[in-house]
């Protein structure tokens, strides 16, 4: 992951799912280039598959199951996840919280398989204790901001600023991410301002009017 880096979690909204899903990835794809940012899609493991059959730009998956090939109905294996597009791929979001050693497990699968692991944590804790298994990179995000539309780098600078500050000196190659409430390239701004090697997104972007306008807008400010 180059620095600054842009992931957009697609989530579940049906502006960013099925053919809608396409769409976004298009606009991811045009924001990136005009503005020279990386930014990543992590769409729901359906649309994976349609979005890197038709659009060049990285995709992380939204989550990646403990398991091994063989009889896990209904989990979602790293090797089709793969097969389909991803290079990279969410783990532990709040809105899908896993144990520490399943956790653990997935960050050597994703090393193994030599994609990114992107690791969501909800406080400067739980960043440490995650920091100490290595993923490329931590996305902190306080839950009670998320969907809120109130930026984490604005309402709670200390969060974003003590967090890059514990997981670097931890280990200074992983990325420090933060998300919950970011929309405009003010927030982005106070992310990039406090140490933050990127920002993840989701609300803001997918339920704006016009999402490429959003996403230029976000990175207007760097
Ligand atoms: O993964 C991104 C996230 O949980 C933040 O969501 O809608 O506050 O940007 P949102």
């Amino acid at each position: 992951m180059d620095t600054p880096i842009v992931i957009l979690n697609y989530k579940t909204y049906l502006e960013s799912s099925g053919a809608n899903a396409l769409k976004l990835a298009h606009d991811l794809e045009s924001a990136a280039s005009e503005s020279g940012i990386t930014m990543v899609a992590a769409p729901q493991a359906a649309d994976i598959y349609r979005i890197s059959d038709e659009a060049s730009i990285p995709i992380f998956a939204q989550h990646i199951d403990p398991i091994s090939p063989g009889g896990h109905t209904g989990s979602s294996l790293i090797n089709t996840l793969i097969e389909a597009g991803i290079s990279g791929s969410l783990i532990n979001h709040s809105e899908n919280r896993m144990k520490l050693a399943d956790i653990d497990e997935v960050i050597k699968l994703c090393r193994d398989n030599e994609i990114e692991s992107c690791v969501c944590t909800n406080n400067i804790e739980t960043s440490k204790a995650v920091a100490a298994l290595a993923p490329d990179a931590v996305a902190v995000e306080p839950p009670e901001l998320i969907g809120t539309g109130i930026p984490v780098s604005q309402a709670q600078p200390e969060v974003v600023e003590d967090t890059v500050k514990e997981v670097k000196a931890i280990n200074k190659n992983i990325k420090v991410l933060c998300g919950a409430g970011i929309t405009t390239g003010d927030d982005m701004k106070a992310a990039m301002d406090l140490g933050a090697d990127g920002v993840l997104l989701a609300s803001g972007i997918i339920k704006a009017e016009s999402p490429k306008e959003a996403l230029l807008d976000l990175v207007s400010k760097l």
